[in-house]
């Protein structure tokens, strides 16, 4: 009896972990680079920086990979885009897609 409770104890530890390490953890990390434009959370609070929190995954991955392949030109989010792996990607947009969208408009 104890033995299988041990069992099943290490069975949920190691998929805590599992959990831990998902793609939205791992794009809360690497969206520090881009928090100082777009805000820690995706909403930005400057006009000139469109909000990310709460915009579909699929459309920020779709963005992301235009800036990088050229379609879409931008000087400063070509070079941004240029250093994200494909898994880079998908991970900032999982993370930006589950932010609350805030639809107050920025004053500035
Ligand atoms: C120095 C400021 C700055 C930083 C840092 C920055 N961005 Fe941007 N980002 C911008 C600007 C400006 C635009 C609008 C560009 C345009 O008009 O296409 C933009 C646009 C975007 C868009 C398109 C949004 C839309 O509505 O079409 C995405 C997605 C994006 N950024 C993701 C990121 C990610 C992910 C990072 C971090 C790896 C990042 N940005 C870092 C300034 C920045």
């Amino acid at each position: 009896m104890s033995k299988y409770f041990f069992i099943i104890c290490l069975t949920f530890i190691f998929s805590n972990q599992v959990i831990a390490d998902s793609s939205y953890d791992r794009g809360k990390e690497k969206s520090v680079t881009c928090s100082a434009c777009h805000g820690g959370d995706g909403n930005s609070e400057n006009k000139l920086y469109p909000r990310l929190a709460g915009q579909y995954k699929n459309y920020l991955i779709h963005s992301l990979n235009a800036y990088k392949s050229g379609e879409r030109q931008n000087a400063i989010m070509s070079g941004f885009a240029a250093g994200l792996s494909e898994q880079d990607i998908i991970d900032l947009s999982t993370y930006y897609s589950k932010q609350k969208g805030l639809k107050i408009i920025p004053k500035n």
